[in-house]
This record gives C-alpha cells, sequence and structure tokens, in this order.
C-alpha cells in the first residue's frame, strides 16, 4: 500500500520540483512578467537600448526626461519630476494627468500590477 502511495504521488513531486526549473532567472519575480508583458514592447531593461520609450535601467532615482540620444516629449523632459516608487506609480496610473502632453499615453489601471512593477524596476 505504502509503494503503491509512493509511486502514485512520485510523479507529481517531480512535476512540482520541475516547475520552479522552467521559471528561473528574472522571471522568476511576477514583476518581470508583467513588465514584459506590459512594458517590454516600448521599453527596455535589460539593456540600455531606446526603443518606442526609452531604456528604463536604473529608472528609479533618475530623472524624467534625461537618458541621453531618446527623443523625449517636450513636456517629460520639462516635467521636473524624479522618478521615485510613488511618482512611478502616479505616471503609470494615468501618464497624461501627471505630465500633460507626454507621448507615453497608456494607462495601467490593476493597482497590484503597478505595485509589483515598480518593485521590479526597483530591484534593477
Ligand atoms: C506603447 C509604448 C509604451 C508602453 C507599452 C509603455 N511605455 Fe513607458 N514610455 C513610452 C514613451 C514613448 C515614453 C516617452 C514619453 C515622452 O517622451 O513623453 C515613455 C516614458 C516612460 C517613462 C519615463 C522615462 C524617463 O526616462 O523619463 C517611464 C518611467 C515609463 N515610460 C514607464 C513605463 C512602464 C513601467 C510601462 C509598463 C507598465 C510602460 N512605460 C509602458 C512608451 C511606452
Amino acid at each position: 500500500m505504502k509503494t503503491l502511495a509512493l509511486a502514485l504521488l512520485a510523479p507529481l513531486i517531480v512535476a512540482g520540483a520541475s516547475a520552479p526549473a522552467h521559471s528561473q532567472g528574472t522571471d522568476a519575480a511576477p514583476g518581470a512578467r508583467l513588465f514584459q508583458q506590459r512594458c517590454g514592447t516600448c521599453h527596455q531593461l535589460a539593456t540600455t537600448r531606446n526603443g518606442v520609450g526609452p531604456h528604463l535601467q536604473g529608472v528609479v532615482g533618475r530623472p524624467a526626461g534625461s537618458v541621453e540620444g531618446f527623443k523625449y516629449s517636450p513636456a517629460l523632459k520639462a516635467s521636473g519630476v524624479t522618478w521615485t516608487p510613488e511618482t512611478l506609480e502616479t505616471f503609470l496610473a494615468n501618464p497624461g494627468t501627471m505630465v500633460r502632453g507626454t507621448r507615453m499615453t497608456q494607462r495601467f489601471n490593476n493597482a497590484d500590477e503597478r505595485r509589483a512593477i515598480i518593485e521590479f524596476l526597483g530591484s534593477r
């Protein structure tokens, strides 16, 4: 009986043990996955390449509009904002309200997702 139970459980244990292997590396954090999904088409984090938007490496603590070679909107350049978890939270919830005239127009309505993404950005 004991052997049977083990035989039944073994595949489950193996499946459970192999699951984290799939999500190793940066994917392990929920914020990493969310960043890829919500921001990754326009923003790079692993490299300092600019895309549709400026790269976001070291963005927490960075003055807005300060990446060399990225063509910002005049509005964002002149905003006087420094990116902190708090200003990022306000910006992501509604970029256009915080910085009228910014070229980033997409709002992110899910507060949990915003928090996870901002946490992830702060860890980079
Ligand atoms: C459809 C493209 C697009 C998506 C998706 C997008 N952004 Fe942006 N983002 C931009 C653009 C374009 C700018 C530059 C805005 C400007 O110059 O006014 C920008 C600017 C920013 C800035 C200011 C950077 C700086 O150097 O001052 C931050 C911070 C930012 N985005 C964070 C995010 C995050 C976090 C996400 C995902 C939740 C995201 N963005 C999703 C296009 C995008």
